[in-house]
């Protein structure tokens, strides 16, 4: 984090917090606007502290507590039936793991599309239970007067075009998104709502291009090629935990299999009594 993007935005301790500092400086929304152009930056997911604190040791400071929780940590095939209750209980793990970072909470299917006060409703919650300090929904035009009524309200929003995965399995799958007008009107019409950035899923790359060129305000690629603002990937992907990883994933680690080793290990130790030791 560049010392002129940090500030401090927490000023009280929290109920959820751990006895640590009672002031927090995290990266701003603002800061990560400002980034557009300057510098190409990385964003991975996390849904739990010590995770985060990974990612945070290791100089990404921005984390977004994606509903893909549902597949990579919760064990459905879908992350439709994600809760908001689940996304708070695994953003405050994520806050207490961080200190700088800026947190962004996915608003998961069901709990934004029906009104805009209950956009509302459902990102204060993200926010004031979850310790989000920005908010995630998913769609294009349709949602975007989602995005003004959260953003009026002073939470900052992320959108997300594309392949959305809420609503992926009702109809339009995973396939790559080629309707250049259609996506074109999508980003633009959520930049006018007010988001301070855009999430590209799957989005071929020279509409991914044309976007990132047109809008004032940083996109984030995933599938979407090498021309987004920032790029973001889910964590067990990128660490091998998770088995079904889409082709564009690039494994930087195999977590899974070393857990499954370590743990055949232990089990092959406790039958042939080779653990525990002996008592010196
Ligand atoms: O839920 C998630 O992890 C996401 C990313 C794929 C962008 O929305």
């Amino acid at each position: 984090m560049l010392e002129s993007e940090s500030k401090a935005v927490h000023s009280e301790a929290r109920p959820y917090e751990p006895a640590k500092a009672a002031v927090f400086r995290r990266l701003t929304a603002g800061a990560i606007k400002r980034r557009k152009t300057k510098q190409l930056f990385p964003i991975v997911t996390a849904y739990d502290a010590p995770f985060a604190r990974f990612a945070e040791e290791a100089g990404i400071d921005v984390i977004l507590v994606g509903d893909s929780l549902g597949n990579v940590v919760l064990g459905y095939d879908e992350t439709t039936p994600v809760t908001l209750e689940q996304m708070i209980h695994h953003a405050q793990a994520v806050v207490r793991g961080t200190t700088r970072a800026h947190v962004i909470v996915d608003m998961p299917f069901g709990t934004y599309q029906v009104s805009d006060e209950e956009a509302l409703r459902s990102a204060i919650r993200l926010v004031k239970e979850g310790g989000a300090c920005s908010v995630k929904l998913e769609g294009g035009v349709h949602e975007s007067d989602r995005v003004r009524a959260i953003a009026r309200a002073g939470i900052p929003v992320v959108g997300h075009i594309g392949v959305t995965p809420q609503t992926a399995g009702l109809g339009p799958g995973y396939k790559m998104r080629t309707h250049r007008d259609r996506l074109l009107a999508d980003a633009h019409a959520i930049e006018s709502a007010g988001a301070y950035a855009i999430v590209l899923e799957v989005v071929d790359a020279e509409i991914s291009r044309e976007i990132t060129q047109t809008l004032a305000i940083p996109t984030i690629g995933i599938g979407s090629g090498p021309h987004c603002d920032a790029q973001v990937l889910v964590l067990h992907d990128l660490l091998g935990i998770y088995a079904h990883s889409p082709s564009f994933v690039r494994r930087y680690a195999e977590l899974g299999r070393a857990a499954t080793e370590a743990l055949r290990e232990y089990a092959d130790d406790v039958r042939e009594k080779r653990f525990p030791s002996p008592l010196p």
